[in-house]
């Protein structure tokens, strides 16, 4: 193995140019007399997301001239690329008490600090037409927007402590993938996001990036997710017990993404991207309908958005590629850009057939799923 010296390591610089870093200990009595906000699961997961620099350039939730440009334009109001309002939500009782510095809390700890700058009513309809594509309330990431307080508070945050729980061995700041990185002397690095459990096609799209890069940092979100998708304990089991086996282990670096999911596809696919360079990746792979649902977007919108932006604006490469499965006649992984057999020789299975066939405690096929992960899954299932 090539050892690389340090000065020969060139990680991208965070958007913005500076690591955001709002994580200090909180001190005795300061948080006496302040008033209180009770976070839910997504911004406390947006408060980490900001604090540790992961949503670099943001130091805390935005006031309203950024919110405008970011949904009207994908850019901050100084033409930064940024494609999804990071706010805090808040019902109109909340914020008549959310003054000046505001102590936050989470299941009742306080995990936090906002310095509320700002208050404003945004047009919500609007938003998720912008963002979302759709108003349609049935759109996951439009109903827990249409589910939350109707008041925004916006600026910089404080967070006491990183909040490990669910996944210790796996979870790092920004700071600390970049840390790895450069242990590791990787040169350049692919992030792979994921919300769904890892199937041969997702093993086949981070092998062939692996051909080109250094390193493969997987990063799965585990933050809120809709009802049905598959759990993050159990998507991240699935991945601890393929990478065992089937991944390079000094290649490879298995790390969870806190943030939750919105499922706003194209717009979803630039947050993601934008976010793994904050990590420290230097390329990012955007496969088929990423981030997507049901029927909503195009299956490479999420791919033609990027070009609204410069190579240089986005500072991490992405990777597209196109829809991926098995074919029997070829008896390998393949697209349609490397299959020449029609769709008689594929095997293709939807997310909603898969679950079908996991709550009726069906195997999978293994062209599909690997039997490890199978397993897993199968496990998650019977709970
Ligand atoms: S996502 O919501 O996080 O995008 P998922 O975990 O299914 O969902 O996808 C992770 C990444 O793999 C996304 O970039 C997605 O576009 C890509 N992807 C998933 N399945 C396929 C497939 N069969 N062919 C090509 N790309 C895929």
């Amino acid at each position: 193995m090539t050892i690389l010296t340090h000065d020969t390591l060139t990680l991208p610089t965070p958007l913005g140019g500076t690591l955001v870093n709002r994580v200090r200990a909180v001190q005795p009595g300061e948080l006496a007399g302040l008033p209180t906000l009770e976070l839910g699961d997504r911004a406390a997961a947006d408060l980490e997301m900001i604090a540790t620099g992961a949503y670099s350039p943001l130091t805390g939730f935005l006031g309203e001239k950024d919110y405008r440009s970011v949904v009207d334009r994908m850019r901050l109001e100084d033409g930064t690329p940024w494609s999804i309002p990071i706010t805090l939500m808040v019902t109109p009782e909340e914020a008549r008490t959310a003054r000046g510095t505001v102590a936050l809390t989470h299941g009742g700890q306080p995990v936090g600090l906002i310095e509320v700058q700002e208050q404003f009513t945004p047009d919500k309809t609007h938003e998720a037409r912008e963002v979302y594509r759709t108003d349609d309330a049935a759109h996951p990431g439009v109903a827990a927007l249409n589910a939350a307080g109707s008041v925004y508070l916006a600026g910089p945050v404080t967070l006491f402590d990183v909040p490990r729980g669910h996944f210790p061995a796996h979870h790092r700041t920004p700071a600390e993938v970049r840390s790895v990185i450069e242990a590791r002397g990787w040169r350049s690095t692919v992030a792979f996001q994921t919300r769904n459990p890892i199937h041969r096609a997702h093993e086949y799209l981070q092998k062939v990036a692996l051909e080109l890069v250094d390193g493969l940092l997987l990063h799965p979100l585990v933050g809120t997710t809709k009802g049905d998708d598959v759990p993050a304990d159990v998507r991240v089991k699935a991945y601890e017990v393929l990478l065992e086996k089937y991944y390079p282990r000094e290649r490879t670096l298995l790390s969870v993404y806190p943030a939750a999911m919105r499922y706003a596809g194209p717009r979803e696919a630039i947050l993601h991207a934008l976010s793994r360079r904050n990590y420290g990746a230097t390329h990012f792979i955007v496969g088929r309908d990423h981030a997507g649902v049901g029927s909503y977007y195009g299956t490479y919108d999420a791919q033609e958005i990027f070009q609204n932006f410069t190579a240089a604006e986005l500072g991490i490469q992405i990777l597209k590629f196109e829809h991926t499965f098995y074919c029997k006649s070829c008896s390998q992984l393949v697209s349609p850009r490397t299959c020449p057999h029609d769709a008689t020789h594929h095997l293709v299975l939807s997310g909603t057939r898969v679950r079908e066939l996991l709550r009726a405690g069906e195997a999978l096929p293994a062209e599909f799923t690997r039997p490890e992960v199978a397993e897993v899954l199968r496990e998650g299932y019977a709970r």
